[in-house]
């Protein structure tokens, strides 16, 4: 109902410019707002819009909101483009104007949704028409080589995929990069270490897994804690390494892949689409980052350490915090290697993105390191000035305890266990329910219901809460059939196909569709309201508002067809209320695919 909105909301705007101009001078019009306020009505009853603007017009028109209200209300009347979209508007409280759309546009509209495969979503467009369309990168998942990939990546990746869908489906060009860990210090370590202990892991392909890889990783950093001689070993490593020494790169590419395998596992599983573009990729701009930075004398040195003191950040002290980009010792950091990130991704290729826009999806726990490197790179003036930068974070993945997700025995949670884990209950789940229900099923259907039901149910629970709190990770509550989860959404939509499906082809022509009974309106406007939810997700970056949008919409359908008859009814209602079932079906389908959930025929 954007396009409904929009149009009422211009309607409004002239209405309101016209009433402030009866009382003040042309003149002082430009300090008034003249936004109407337009929102959705805060309960259904009072319509499908509500426009607050009355409110805050009394002050400087010097006059109560109700007589602004009646104002504006007056003369939307006599406005016959307005009254063909709503019925006259009423007033209500101390000013809110209340809209309700006339049933044949809604029907119009429903009718329009039936027909599209975007279900009213409209392309992006650039904003000066001789532009292309915006190009945004999504920096998430990235996780690191030689370690394994921990919950906190799995939500970077859950969240940061389905932004990417969402912004994909409006037309947006994405880039979707894996800013992977694959340079450093570590990497000295660890082939210092592997060397001595295990010197064919760095030079046969599979020689070990990656939890070896992850043990040999904590041997390497425990003696490198605690040796001085390994130390300095492998401080030399990494020299060679990053000079680019050839057998260096041949041990490093080695442990890379074979990490990558296993991440890749992971993506594979949860169908996630990444372009690799680690760490290492900027090795060769870092030295531009520090001679832009000298250049634009943001470059301090202090105490050895080449760095660039915040503005209006503090520490503890009261003095600026420096965001170090060269260490004493001549080494580049984290935060080197995001400035050389940010400063390609925003420059024109070839030697760069051209972006318009970068997202990052990590956890709340690096929000001062993006602060950081966002200032950093204003001030040396790598962003350009329409260009968008965002860090998107979110919280903690705990227990059911509330502390930390760990296993029985203490340790980190693997991934991959993780996730095998929601599939084995998951199809502990089903076998028992179809035991319940008398079914009899073949392995192939089970297998398949059981993975799909078990990686939706670990996404969906991570997706549906809003990503800034922390989150409880508890298989019971996600898997169950009840409440917001992934089963109940799967198994609403396979129920509602059944139900249309049964109903057959309609021989009704659309134009005489028709809805008698509250429950067919009420479905019906949250249907479309499908477009608004996808252009908030677009603007808050918030998955968990199609979550709680598509839960809503299946309560509202269950009410539907709880009350009202569809099967048994006559035409025009039965081809109507089946029309509804199926726009329902398609919503909750294409919304799922959104969040990057697959769905099921049978279940
Ligand atoms: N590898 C980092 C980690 O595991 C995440 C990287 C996020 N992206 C970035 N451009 N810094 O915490």
């Amino acid at each position: 109902m954007l396009s409904l909105s929009n149009s009422i909301e211009k309607m409004l705007r002239i209405a309101l410019k016209r009433v402030c101009l009866e009382v003040v001078e042309d003149s002082d019009i430009v300090g008034l707002s003249l936004d109407p306020q337009l929102v959705t009505a805060s309960k259904k009853e009072f319509g499908d819009f509500q426009a607050n603007c009355a409110l805050s017009l009394a002050k400087p028109l010097k006059k109560p909101p109700r007589e602004i209200a009646f104002a504006i209300v007056e003369k939307l009347q006599r406005d016959d483009s307005f009254l063909d979209l709503c019925e006259p508007p009423s007033i209500a409280g101390p000013g809110f104007i209340n809209i309700r759309l006339r049933t044949k546009c809604l029907i119009s509209e429903f009718i329009d949704r039936l027909e599209d495969k975007r279900l009213g979503v409209p392309f992006v467009e650039s904003k000066e028409s001789d532009k292309p369309i915006p190009s945004v990168i999504i920096d998430f998942s990235s996780p690191n080589i030689a370690k394994e990939m921990h919950v906190g990546h799995l939500r970077s990746t859950i969240i940061g995929d389905s932004i990417a869908r969402v912004l994909e489906f409006r037309g947006y060009s994405v880039l979707r990069l894996n800013h992977v860990g694959d340079w450093g210090t570590q990497f000295g370590m660890l082939i210092t270490h592997l060397k001595e202990v295990a010197p064919n892991a760095l030079e046969k392909v599979n020689a070990i897994d990656l939890g070896d890889l992850v043990a040999f990783y904590r041997e390497a950093k425990q003696r490198f804690d605690n040796d001085l001689a390994f130390q300095k070993a492998s401080r030399d490593e990494v020299v060679k390494l990053q000079s680019g020494n050839s057998l260096s790169l041949k041990a490093w590419k080695l442990l890379c892949d074979q990490s990558r395998k296993e991440f890749q596992k992971i993506y594979d599983l949860l169908d996630i689409n990444l372009t690799e573009r680690g760490e290492s990729f900027y090795n060769s701009y870092l030295q531009g980052v520090i001679d832009d930075l000298n250049d634009s004398g943001l470059l301090v040195l202090d105490d050895g350490a080449k760095c660039v003191f915040l503005q209006g950040v503090t520490g503890k002290d009261g003095k600026p915090l420096p965001v170090i980009v060269q260490k004493s010792d001549g080494g580049f950091n984290y935060s080197t290697t995001d400035l050389a990130a940010i400063r390609y991704r925003f420059s024109s290729p070839p030697d760069g993105d051209g972006a318009s826009s970068v997202i990052y999806v990590t956890d709340a726990g690096q929000a001062d390191h993006f602060l950081g490197v966002f200032q950093v790179a204003q001030r040396a003036n790598w962003i350009p000035p329409d260009a968008h930068v965002e860090h998107v974070p979110f919280g903690l993945v705990q227990g059911e305890d509330g502390k930390k997700l760990k296993t029985r025995s203490g340790d980190t949670v693997r991934l991959r266990d993780l996730l095998e884990q929601a599939v084995t209950r998951a199809e502990i789940d089903l076998r028992e329910r179809l035991k319940n229900e008398g079914r009899d099923e073949d392995e192939p259907f089970i297998k398949n219901v059981s993975q799909t039901v078990g990686l939706a149910a670990v996404k969906y629970a991570d997706l549906s809460q809003n990503r800034i709190t922390n989150y409880q990770f508890s298989f019971d509550k996600m898997l169950s059939l009840q409440g917001n989860t992934a089963p109940y959404l799967l198994y609403a939509l396979v129920r509602i196909s059944g139900i249309y499906r049964k109903g057959g082809a309609s021989t009704l022509p659309v134009t005489q569709i028709q809805f008698t009974e509250p429950q067919e309106w009420n479905l019906l406007r949250d249907l479309l309201k499908f477009d608004e939810v996808i252009f908030v997700v677009e603007n808050e970056l918030l998955p968990n508002r199609l979550c709680n949008y598509l839960f809503e919409l299946s309560q509202a359908f269950n009410r539907f067809y709880d009350q009202v008859p569809v099967l048994k009814a006559q035409d025009p209602q039965r081809s109507s209320r089946l029309a509804l079932c199926r726009l329902t079906a398609d919503t909750l389908s294409q919304g799922m695919g959104l969040l990057g959930i697959p769905t099921l025929e049978r279940m």
